[in-house]
């Protein structure tokens, strides 16, 4: 595979299972060493030794990104280990199915403080430290003439429409879609290109829980829910793999989208086209 990232160092939140692995498994295929920061410390250990495997090397930073007082000590850890930080993948993040009316403050936090609040503060702490490695006399200047970091957040189809059962996850994902775009306004003057993902249905331990989610309160047989998602809303009339998605998240995050930054790209088999 093209070594469009060799050596670069990233980080990938929520990388010890489903899309994220694959993120950072795809990156690393493609020359770069990666941090694993990740809620379940076994997980993040083995997603970590398969980067080894691939000749690369490979950090396991076990951290709960909903409690943003973690989020400085990783980027610390990274830059003692690493030296510097080039990529951040935002892709953590937690969903839950109920209806509207049941929702309590207790479900909205949980489900925002992962996926809005500790993702704006991971990407503030880590841009912070990509704008600190950049060269004193061209961040000083008015433009950066080259590209100095990488960021991509995860939003979700979610995002650009409305959930009744899922309204919550849905507001934090549209809020990672201004976030993005604020960020990326922010960050132009160091070229530093700020981008997001909005996949569709991808087969991961996440789509389980919200398959059975669904069976609990509609009735529906163990991948029922799924199979109708797929049917009724996706043109191309599949699920994504983990693959589509780290294929777009990694041209994002290589020189072939340094002229691209403020997107939301739909990777969704085509259910939203806006
Ligand atoms: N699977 C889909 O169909 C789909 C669709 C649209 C968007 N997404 C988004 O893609 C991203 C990845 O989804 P997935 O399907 O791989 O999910 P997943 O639940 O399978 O994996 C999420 C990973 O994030 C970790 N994580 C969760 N909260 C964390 C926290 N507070 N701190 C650190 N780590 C945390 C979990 O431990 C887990 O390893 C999420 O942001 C999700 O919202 C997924």
């Amino acid at each position: 595979m093209e070594q469009r990232i060799l050596d670069r160092v990233a980080i990938v939140t929520g990388a010890g299972q489903g899309i994220g692995k694959g993120v950072a498994l795809r990156l690393a295929r493609e020359g770069a060493h990666v941090v694993i920061a990740e809620f379940n410390p076994e997980t993040a250990e083995t997603a970590a030794q398969e980067i080894r495997s691939l000749g690369r090397r490979a950090l396991a930073y076990p951290i709960d990104l909903s409690d943003v007082s973690q989020i400085h000590g990783l980027v610390e850890r990274v830059v003692a280990e690493f030296g510097r930080i080039d990529i951040l993948v935002n892709n953590a993040g937690r969903v839950q199915t109920k209806f509207m009316l049941d929702l309590e403050p207790e479900d909205w936090d949980r489900i925002v403080d992962t996926n809005q609040r500790g993702m704006f503060f991971c990407l503030r702490e880590v841009a912070r430290q990509m704008i600190s490695q950049i060269p004193d006399e061209i961040r000083n200047a008015d433009r950066a003439p080259r590209s100095f970091g990488k960021i991509v957040n995860f939003s979700s189809v979610a995002g650009r429409s409305g959930r009744p059962y899922s309204t919550h996850y849905a507001a934090a994902k549209a809020a990672v879609i201004s976030i993005t775009k604020s960020a990326a306004l922010a960050l132009a003057k160091y070229n530093i290109n700020v981008n997001a993902v909005a996949p569709g249905l991808v087969p991961t331990p996440m789509w389980q829980q919200i398959d059975a989610e669904r069976g609990q309160l509609f009735g529906s047989k163990p991948g029922e829910a799924m199979h109708n998602f797929i049917e009724q809303n996706i043109p191309l009339r599949r699920a994504a793999t983990v693959e589509d998605i780290a294929a777009a998240v990694a041209f994002f995050c290589s020189p072939d989208a340094d002229y691209i930054t403020g997107q939301c790209l739909n990777v969704d088999g085509g259910i939203e086209m806006d």
